[in-house]
């Protein structure tokens, strides 16, 4: 190792971000292992099995060199609880450079306390705005936009967005997309074991807050839900925090009889090889939007808005709020249309993380 190798902290803490590091690891390791010295802090943001570790053994991460264990809490206790260990760590390694990625707890955290220290940040998946703040991830990203100085853009909205508030230019690069590099690698090492199944199905997934903690809209998602399933079985494989909604409603029972088989949290290519084949998706995730747009899979989203235009405006998008005639108003367009066909967008091209890593390494 030479002298000048850079030391950089690479922060993941939830299931989303787990993806998007795991190609600049690789390219760092096969490319920059002489300039650049990775260490990897897990914040513990997400710690069941299922929902962490299972995501670094299929994306072969190699372990993290710091668990922070914070587990969960209040938005206010667990940003605390990141903070405050992650200070010890940047305390202790005195890095050059912070990377953080998504728009998790975890990453406005980790960007806010190596700021005040004086480290240089750089967020990956920067620029992108629902303009909705009452989701807690459009605070997380516009925070750590202002504080990173390296602003990594997957999308050409995320550029004219950095602009409008001003961000210099110099620190903004449009390198695409990290989480369609995992997605290609990962498609091109599944071994097909599994003959596809003959019969069309979805894959449903559902976690915002918005959508799974008030009882009414929940009851009212899963009722278009049922609908679709009468024509089409339904694959959930349910987050934590929906699964104990539905418990807490006493709904889950109830679930196979509707044409909806619930499942475990899923690793990434188990879920890979699910959702790949389905006939749609139906989601209300910020990345399985990009996902199904990468690879020609219809989606339905479940949300009033998406901070991944492109994903409508080129993918195989549609957006079809929350309410129960919008969701179904979606599926026959669907059904009508066989999908939208869409493109896949500029620069998701698998290269996203060795342009991020070759400007990091100048
Ligand atoms: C978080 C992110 C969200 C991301 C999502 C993906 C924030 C603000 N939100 O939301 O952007 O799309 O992850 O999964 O950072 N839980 C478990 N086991 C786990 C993790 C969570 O049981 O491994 C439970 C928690 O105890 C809590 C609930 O699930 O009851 C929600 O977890 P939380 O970390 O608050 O946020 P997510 O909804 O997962």
């Amino acid at each position: 190792m030479t002298t000048n190798c850079k030391k950089i902290l690479l922060v993941a803490g939830a299931r989303p971000n787990f993806m998007k590091i795991a190609p600049l690891l690789r390219v760092i390791d096969q490319s920059y292992f002489d300039r650049l010295r990775p260490i990897i802090v897990h914040t513990g943001q997400h710690y069941d099995y299922e929902m962490s570790q299972a995501f670094f053994e299929d994306l072969q991460i190699k372990r993290p060199d710091y668990f922070l264990g914070v587990g969960p809490g209040s938005h206010a206790v667990q940003t605390a609880m990141i903070m405050t260990a992650f200070e010890e760590v940047c305390l202790r390694e005195i890095p050059d450079l912070v990377v953080v990625v998504g728009d998790v707890n975890s990453t406005l955290a980790c960007a806010l306390v190596a700021k005040k220290m004086g480290i240089r940040v750089a967020h990956v998946e920067a620029g992108l705005r629902s303009r909705d703040l009452t989701m807690p991830e459009e605070i997380n990203r516009m925070v750590t936009d202002v504080l990173a100085d390296y602003l990594f853009v997957s999308e050409r909205s995320g550029l004219a967005n950095l602009w409008q508030e001003g961000r210099p230019p110099e620190a903004i690069h449009f390198v695409g997309n990290v989480m369609v590099d995992t997605l290609y690698l990962q498609l091109a090492s599944l071994e097909e074991t599994h003959a596809n199944r003959p019969e069309p199905y979805a894959v449903l997934t559902l976690h915002r807050p918005a959508n799974v903690d008030v009882a009414s809209k929940l009851l009212e998602i899963m009722d278009a839900v049922a609908v679709i399933a009468r024509d089409l079985p339904v694959e959930f494989p349910a987050h934590p925090r929906t699964r104990q909604r539905l418990e807490a409603l006493d709904l889950t029972a109830g679930l196979t009889g509707r044409g909806i088989n619930l499942l475990p949290p899923l690793p990434y290519k188990t879920f890979l090889r699910l959702w790949k084949d389905a006939a749609l998706v139906l989601t209300d995730s910020g990345g399985l939007q990009e996902e199904t747009t990468a690879l020609g899979v219809p989606c339905i989203t479940i949300r009033d808005n998406t901070e991944r235009p492109v994903t409508v405006a080129e993918g195989t998008n549609i957006l079809a709020g929350t309410d129960y005639q919008g969701i179904i108003t979606a599926y026959e367009t669907f059904k009508s249309t066989g999908g939208k066909k869409g493109r896949v967008p500029e620069l998701w091209d698998g290269q996203a993380a060795a342009r991020i890593v070759a400007i990091l390494a100048k």
